[in-house]
Order: structure tokens, then sequence, then C-alpha cells
């Protein structure tokens, strides 16, 4: 298996593409830390689930807006399983407001949740890293709009952008330590966060038109390749992004 006996944190876990993360690498072997904010219902629900198929799983109730909640994450994974061996940034959200709409609480709250935890997540599972000392990786659940506009969302894509930045600088930073910072940038997934398009079957049709595969991902398919990475196979691979977006953010209208 892949991922056998590997630890691997996900945050925001229990929903989306985290759940899928979950169940996919736990499918491989790994130990999992699944990190939730709110619905404990359905972590508990996969957890039950990940342990029928023979896996396992920890639940660890962290806001990871909170640096000292984000270091109790990365301490549960060391207490339940004795070490750290991949984390994954994926928690995130949307405000769906312009940068002339935007308001400083909203803009806090994204950026909290999407950029200030993956940082600092990232920073203590660093030390961890560096205390065990043979390395590790980390997995940035970013998106296209790391790097490709998306008007009336701006707040979402200055998040993405940075988070780009700590790939690029803090893979740089960790390297000496064997540490690799890899992203992976999701195009249109068929999760909770895309329900205002899934379920308006004009937009769906428009979204789907603007995408060359036709068609959303499923959240399996950005799993697989987080697996993958998690795995420590193309191990020369840092401070860099991997992008899984059915070409949409290379779509042109061709005139
Ligand atoms: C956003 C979606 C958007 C997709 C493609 C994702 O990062 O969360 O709302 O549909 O990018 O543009």
């Amino acid at each position: 298996m892949l991922l056998d006996g590997k630890t691997i944190v996900v945050t925001g876990g229990n929903s989306g593409i985290g759940e899928q993360i979950c169940l996919e690498a736990a499918a491989e072997g790994a130990n999992i830390v699944i990190d939730y904010v709110a619905h404990p219902e359905a972590t508990d629900a996969l957890i039950a689930k990940i342990e029928q198929a023979g896996g396992k799983a920890v639940g660890v109730d962290a806001d990871i807006t909170r640096a000292d909640d984000l270091r109790k994450m990365i301490q549960t994974a060391v207490d339940t399983y004795g070490r750290l061996d991949a984390l994954v940034n994926n928690a995130g959200m949307e405000d769906r407001k312009s940068l002339l709409e935007e308001t400083e609480e909203g803009y806090d709250r994204v950026m909290a949740v999407n950029m200030k935890s993956a940082f600092f997540a990232t920073q203590f599972a660093a030390k961890q890293f560096i205390a065990q000392g043979d390395g590790g990786i980390v997995l940035n659940i970013s998106s296209v709009h790391e790097d490709w506009p998306m008007p009336g969302n701006l707040a979402y894509c200055v998040s993405k952008g940075g988070m780009r930045m700590l790939a690029r600088s803090g893979g740089v930073e960790l390297g000496p330590h064997g540490i690799r910072i890899v992203n992976i940038a999701p195009g249109a997934v068929d999760t909770p966060i895309n329900t205002a398009t899934t379920s308006d079957p004009e937009k769906l049709q428009e979204l789907d038109r603007a995408i060359p595969l036709g068609r959303l991902a499923e959240p399996k398919e950005i799993a697989e390749v987080v697996v993958f990475l998690a795995s420590g196979r193309a191990a020369y691979m840092t401070s860099t992004t991997v992008t899984i977006d059915g070409g949409i953010s290379q779509g042109s209208v061709g005139l």
C-alpha cells in the first residue's frame, strides 16, 4: 500500500475534498488525523467508515484559525500515532465578493481560514518533521485561483495567491531539512463549496461549457493525486504546484 503506516493530518477533513482524501489515504494504509471545527457527527461517521474498512483514524476538534489549536492538532497526530509524515492543508472557504464589496470581517475570515491556518500548520508540522529528523511533506489544497483571476471572489484569490507563495518560499526555506511543500490546485470540484453553482442548472451548464473536459471533478480525482504525493514518491518535487482542473485555466474562446 502507498501509505502503509504513515500518519497524515487533513484539515477540514470531514467534508468535500478533505473527506475523500481521508478515505483514499486510509485505504492506502495511512493513520488519519481528521481536523474539523463543525459537524462532529460527520467526523464520527467518517471514522466509523474508515474503521469498518480496516483503517485507522482519529478526529481532532481544532479551530484552524487559531495557532494554539493547530499546535494541538499536530500534537494529537504525534501522541496518537507516534509521528507525523504528511500535513494536508485542505480547509478552505469562499466569500464571493468583489474588491469593492468585501468587508474587513469577510476578508479577515477568508484569510484566516485559507491562509493563516496553512501558514501556522506548516510551521508546527515542519518543527515536528525537524525533530523527527527524516523530512516530511506539506500538501496545500490551493486552487487554480492561486494564479488565475476569479472576479467576484477577491479575498479567496488573494488567500490562494498567498498559499502559492507559502509553497514557493516555504519550500525553499525547508528544503535543507528534507521537507517539501507542494500545492495541489483543483479547478471546479463537485463539493459543498460549489453548491450555489451546481444547484442551478443554468450556471452548471455554463461552468461545464468552460471546462475542456466538460464536467466538474469528483473529489476522488483530487484525492488520488494527494495520496500519491503524500506517499513520498515524486520526491524531487517541492516549491511548486500540480494543477488538476480539466483544463479550465487554459480555456480560450479561440477568437
Ligand atoms: C473555486 C470554485 C470555482 C473553481 C474554478 C475553485 O477554486 O472554489 O468556486 O468554480 O475554482 O474556477
